[in-house]
C-alpha cells in the first residue's frame, strides 16, 4: 500500500501514471448503518491510506487533511463522519468514494441503508461489478437483505460478497457464520442472476478479516476482504461484447471532414471495421478514429472519440454505430422492469421521456404487469407504481430506438424516465426484450388526407379543451359554444365527461391512475376527430397538466385551445347541481376533485373565463371571437 508520505516525495506524474494503469473495481455496499456500513468502509479507506475525489486532490488531501508524515487518520473520526454524513444526507443519493492498493483502484457507492432509499441503491449499483451485502451475525438474513439481493441480481451484478460482520459478537462461531451462509446461498438461488457469492466471515470494528487474517476465526480458509476486492475477476464485460457508440453529435468543421463523436459503450473498434447505423441500418467501414491527440488504431469502451467512415452516410444525433456483424436491435415497445423513484406515482398512459445512450424519446407506460414484493418476490397486480417500488410493465415509444437487452449489455439496455413538467429523473429501466407487436403493427397509409377531410368542410380543425372543476361551467359553456358554432355552419363534435363515461371510459372511475388513462382516452379521441377536420369541443375536468399536455402535443401546433373555466371551488361548491360536493364533503363519495383529489389549474390557458364575472351566454360569445381571430370560423 502506498504511504502518502511516499506519495508526497514520489514524482506526481509517475504516481498518477501508476494509477491510470491499475485495473478499477467499481462496487457498492448494501446495509444499514447498524449493520456496521460504515466502519466497514472507514476501514478501507482508512487502511489504503487515501481519500480522494481523483488522484490530484488526493494528493492535496495527503498533505492537508491527513497531517504529516506517517500520521494515521483518526479511525473513529473518519467512521463518525461517514456515518453522519449520511444521516444528514438524505439529499445525498449516492456518494462515491475512491481508494486505491497497489494492486488496484476502487470507486465504492456508498449509499444510505434506510429501506425508502431502495432507488439510491439502484443508482450506485448500475455500474457496479461486485456487491458487498453487508449482514450482522447476529440477526442473520433480513428483509432488508432479500431486497438488496434482489436489485443487486435484477441489475446484473455477478460477484456478490456475502460480508458477515461483528463476528466478535458471536465469539467468531463458526456456526453462527456457516447457517447464515447456507441460508443466503439457498435464497440467491431462487433469486437467480448471483453468479459468485464469496462468504466472508468478520469484525469491521476489530479489524479481522477486512486486510488482515483474523486471529480469532482460524476455521476459515478463505479470502480476507481486501485480498479478495484487489483479485477478483472482473470480466471486462463492456469491452468484451459487441462494438457499441451512440452518436453525441457530428463533428464538421469544413466540408473535408465529418466525424461522428461519441462515448464507446461497448466493444472495441479499429479503422477498417464494417459498422451498421441503426435505426437506418446503413453500413460503411470505419476510415479513421481521430481523437485530440491523434488518431488511434484501434478504441475501447470508455474512451470518447470521433470516428470517420468510408462512405457518406446520413447520420444524426441519437443514431447508434454498431458493429455490422453484431448490430444491436430496434424497437418503440418493450417488456422492462422499471424502478419507479419519484414521489408522485408513475400512471400508465402518463407522457414520460425516456433517455437511453443519446437518445431521448416520448414514452407512455402502456401496462404494468405485475409488481414485484422485493421482499417476498411475490409477483402482485397493480395499476401503479409508488416511490421504490419495482414492477415489470410494458413500454411505447413515439419513434423507435436501438437497443440491447438489459441482460447482454448494460450500457444499451437500460434507461431512465424523465418527468416532461419538472425535468426530474423519476425513474431507472431496463429493456428485456422488444414486443413482437412493435415490429408487426405498421402504419396504414391513407389515401384521403387529413387536410382534405377539414378543407371539404371549409374549416381548420381544432381541440377546445375546456378544463376547470366539477360544477364549474364547462359543460355549460361548451354546449352554447357548439349551438354558436353549428350556427355558423362549422362541423363540430362534443365530447363531455359524464358522457363518454357511460361508454368508452365505463370502465374507469376517479383514482388519479383513472383519471390519467380518461383523458389519454378522450385526447386521442379527440386527436382522430380533428383528423376527421372537425371542431372538436371536450368537456372534462381534466384536473392534471401532464394529461392536458399530452392532449395537446397529439395534434399540431396552433391545433390546441386550453379553456380554462376559473369557478373558485366555494362559488362551484355552492352552486352543486348535481349535490356531489354535498355527498363528497359527507364523506360519500370518495377522491372528489378539489375537497380530496388535486385539480392543477392551467397556467397558460389560451383562453381563461372567470365565470364569477361573466354569464355562460358572454363566455361563449367570447370564445367564438377568440375563434374567429384565430381564423377558424369565419365570422
Ligand atoms: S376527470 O377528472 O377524469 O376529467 P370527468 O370530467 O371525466 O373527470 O368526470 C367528472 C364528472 O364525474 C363530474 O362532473 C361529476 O359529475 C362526476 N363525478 C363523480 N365522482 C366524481 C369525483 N370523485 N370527482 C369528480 N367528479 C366526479
Amino acid at each position: 500500500m502506498a504511504h502518502k508520505s511516499e506519495l508526497i516525495a514520489s514524482d506526481i506524474d509517475g504516481y498518477l501514471k501508476a494509477q491510470e494503469e491499475k485495473s478499477l473495481l467499481r462496487f457498492i455496499t448494501c446495509g444499514s448503518v447498524d449493520d456496521g456500513k460504515s466502519t466497514l468502509i472507514g476501514r478501507l479507506l482508512y487502511e489504503s491510506k487515501l481519500i480522494f475525489e481523483d488522484q490530484l486532490s488526493a494528493l492535496e488531501a495527503d498533505s492537508k487533511k491527513m497531517g504529516t508524515q506517517g500520521d494515521k487518520l483518526d479511525f473513529a473520526l473518519l467512521v463518525d463522519g461517514l456515518a453522519s454524513e449520511r444521516e444528514q444526507g438524505i439529499t445525498i443519493d449516492v456518494a462515491y468514494r475512491f481508494f486505491s492498493t497497489e494492486k488496484r483502484k476502487f470507486i465504492v457507492a456508498d449509499t444510505p441503508g434506510h429501506e425508502q432509499y431502495t432507488r439510491n441503491m439502484a443508482t450506485g449499483a448500475s455500474t457496479a461489478d461486485l456487491a458487498i451485502i453487508l449482514i450482522d451475525a447476529r440477526k442473520g438474513i433480513l428483509t432488508q437483505t432479500r431486497r438488496h439481493s434482489f436489485i443487486v441480481s435484477r441489475l446484473g451484478i455477478e460477484n456478490v460478497v456475502l460480508a458477515v460482520n461483528k463476528m466478535d459478537l458471536v465469539e467468531y462461531s463458526q456456526q453462527v457464520f456457516s447457517d447464515i451462509e447456507i441460508a443466503y446461498r439457498a435464497f440467491a438461488k431462487e433469486l437467480g442472476g448471483i453468479e459468485h457469492i464469496t462468504a466472508i466471515p468478520m469484525s469491521a470494528l476489530e479489524g479481522d478479516n477486512i486486510i488482515e487474517r483474523s486471529k480469532a476465526m482460524g476455521w476459515y480458509n478463505g479470502p480476507v476482504l481486501l485480498e479478495h476486492l484487489e483479485t477478483v475477476a472482473v470480466r471486462d464485460a463492456a469491452q468484451a461484447k459487441a462494438f457499441r457508440m451512440p452518436v453525441q453529435w457530428v463533428n464538421r468543421p469544413n466540408l473535408d471532414f465529418r466525424g461522428f463523436s461519441g462515448f464507446i459503450s461497448s466493444g472495441t473498434v479499429k479503422p477498417g471495421d464494417a459498422i451498421k447505423v441503426l435505426p437506418s441500418a446503413k453500413e460503411s467501414t470505419v476510415a479513421r478514429i481521430v481523437t485530440m491527440d491523434g488518431d488511434l488504431d484501434e478504441a475501447v469502451a470508455g474512451q470518447s472519440v470521433t470516428l470517420t467512415l468510408e462512405d457518406e452516410i446520413d447520420i444524426s444525433r441519437g443514431d447508434m454505430i454498431c458493429a455490422a456483424g453484431a448490430p444491436a436491435e430496434v424497437a418503440n415497445q418493450f417488456e422492462t422492469t422499471i424502478l419507479w423513484m419519484a414521489d408522485e406515482p408513475m400512471y400508465p398512459g402518463r407522457p414520460y421521456l425516456l433517455k437511453t445512450g443519446t437518445s431521448t424519446v416520448n414514452a407512455t407506460i402502456t401496462r404494468p404487469k405485475y409488481r414485484i414484493d422485493v421482499n417476498t418476490l411475490s409477483h402482485d397486480a397493480a395499476h401503479e407504481l409508488a416511490l421504490n417500488e419495482v414492477g415489470v410493465c410494458n413500454i411505447s415509444l413515439d419513434r423507435a430506438i436501438p437497443f440491447d437487452p438489459y441482460q447482454d449489455n448494460r450500457e444499451t439496455g437500460g434507461f431512465i424516465l424523465i418527468d416532461k413538467m419538472t425535468n426530474s429523473t423519476v425513474g431507472m429501466g431496463m429493456i428485456h426484450f422488444a414486443l413482437r407487436r412493435s415490429s408487426n403493427v405498421h402504419w396504414q397509409a391513407l389515401d384521403v388526407e387529413r387536410s382534405t377531410r377539414a378543407s371539404i368542410k371549409g374549416q381548420k380543425p381544432v381541440v377546445l379543451w375546456f378544463t376547470g372543476l366539477s360544477g364549474s361551467g364547462k359543460s355549460t359553456i361548451a354546449n352554447i359554444v357548439d349551438r354558436k358554432l353549428i350556427a355558423l355552419n362549422a362541423h363540430t363534435m362534443l365530447l363531455d365527461g359524464d358522457n363518454v363515461r357511460h361508454g368508452l371510459n365505463k370502465d374507469l372511475g376517479f383514482t388519479d391512475a383513472d383519471r390519467v388513462e380518461n383523458i389519454r382516452r378522450v385526447a386521442e379521441v379527440a386527436k382522430l376527430m380533428t383528423d376527421a377536420g372537425l371542431i372538436t369541443l371536450v368537456s372534462f375536468i381534466s384536473p392534471f397538466r401532464a394529461e392536458r399536455r399530452l392532449a395537446r402535443d397529439l395534434v399540431g401546433d396552433g391545433e390546441f385551445i386550453e379553456v380554462f373555466v376559473d369557478t373558485p371551488l366555494e362559488v362551484a361548491e355552492a352552486r352543486d347541481r348535481k349535490g356531489l360536493y354535498k355527498k363528497a364533503r359527507a364523506g360519500q363519495i370518495k377522491n372528489f376533485t378539489g375537497i380530496d383529489s388535486p385539480y392543477e389549474a392551467p397556467e397558460n390557458a389560451e383562453i381563461r373565463i372567470e365565470t364569477t364575472e361573466i354569464s355562460a351566454e358572454a363566455a361563449a360569445d367570447e370564445i367564438i371571437r377568440q375563434l374567429t381571430l384565430r381564423g377558424i370560423v369565419a365570422s
